[in-house]
């Protein structure tokens, strides 16, 4: 069967024909593939930033971001026809004290898998097994947009981290970046009731800040200081992450998702007498992705039709390799 590749002996992105997998232990279930979304850790991997192919492959399978349809289970969890969508990341072993408490997403050794990105190959494929504990159920009636679920489950964990730990009462929401992490958490946020700003670095022209102010956001090009009781970093840029710090207001959270390193120094002053709090997100738990699927059906439908831009299984490199596409989300229709 088909599988989209990067390969570390070539160095380069390929398809390569693998085997289909088949079930081994009780609980397995096979699936087809159906759809596989490209986010920036793929264009990372491809460009040999990130991430390995398992032990003893000199190749990884990409595509973590995934719809599939169940063929044949081990289990009766699972049924043929049903929709599923895989967690990424597989705990570590022997399981750490988080991992064995089925948070693998707090993982604290280090020694995770990820599918499609750390030690284990992921979905940009035909067909796909996993453990039915590795896999979220899908309603048919979110066939359109189930492809979501994983970065929607990303949001998840991080808008949930930062409500909990705001000790006031939350109103104003802030986001930096409007690529599709950006743009859903300003809808989870909405959801949960937040005014919600998105400063992005594109022009209030573009089809972003329209996405962005066609659901209802305030689009500014920078953040208002000492104004957002909720920030979310999903800019992946320096000077966002300094932004995203100026802009807490007094008991202010901030989820940093994305930035690798501040530019400036970091406030610390202003963190304590104004009770404010930095954190960071990664990877997301059982439980978000329950949130993800609950939330799913409550995003505006403007919102969906506007983040998925659909293509074929073939344009791989296109979307992977080539210059940043227009639409946030990229979905390759593997079946
Ligand atoms: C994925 C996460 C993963 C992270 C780091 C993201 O693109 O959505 O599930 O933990 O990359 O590998
Ligand atoms: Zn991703």
């Amino acid at each position: 069967m088909r599988a989209v590749t990067v390969d570390y002996t070539h160095r380069d992105l390929r398809e390569r024909d693998i085997c289909l997998p088949t079930l081994e232990r009780e609980g397995d279930v096979l699936f087809r593939v159906l759809e596989t979304g490209i986010c920036g850790t793929d264009r990372e991997l491809a460009r040999f930033q990130f991430g390995y192919g398992p032990q003893g492959s000199d190749f990884l399978v990409l595509g973590h971001e995934a719809l599939g349809e169940v063929v044949q289970s081990s289990t009766d969890a699972f049924h043929p026809g049903d929709l599923v969508v895989p967690i990424v990341r597989r705990a570590c072993q022997p399981p750490c004290s988080m991992c064995s408490l089925g948070r693998r997403d707090l993982c604290i050794t280090g020694r995770y898998t990820e599918r499609g990105i750390l030690g284990a190959h992921g979905y940009f494929t035909d067909f796909a097994v996993d453990d039915a504990r590795d896999l979220v159920r899908v309603d048919r009636s979110l066939r359109e947009r189930a492809v979501l679920i994983e970065p929607l489950s990303v949001v998840e964990k991080a808008v949930a981290l930062a409500l909990s730990l705001h000790q006031g009462e939350p109103k104003q929401a802030l986001v930096l970046g409007a690529g599709t992490i950006g743009l859903l958490a300003g809808a989870v946020l909405q959801l949960r009731g937040l005014a919600v700003d998105l400063v992005s670095a594109e022009p209030a022209t573009s089809l972003r800040a329209r996405i962005a102010e066609g659901v209802g956001f305030r689009y500014l090009s920078e953040p208002e200081r000492n104004k957002a009781d909720i920030v979310i970093e999903a800019a992946g840029a320096p000077a966002a992450a300094d932004a995203a710090i100026e802009a807490l207001a007094p008991l202010g959270v901030l989820i940093i998702l994305g930035a690798k390193e501040t530019a400036g120094k970091v406030p610390l002053l202003d963190l304590i007498v104004g009770n404010r709090i930095v954190a960071g997100s990664v990877n997301a738990s059982p439980a978000a992705f329950g949130h993800a699927t609950e939330d799913l059906p409550l995003l505006p439908e403007q919102l969906i039709r506007n983040l998925i831009e659909r293509t074929g299984f073939e344009s791989y490199r296109q979307t992977i390799s080539g210059p940043a596409p227009v639409a946030p989300k990229v979905v390759h229709v593997i079946a």
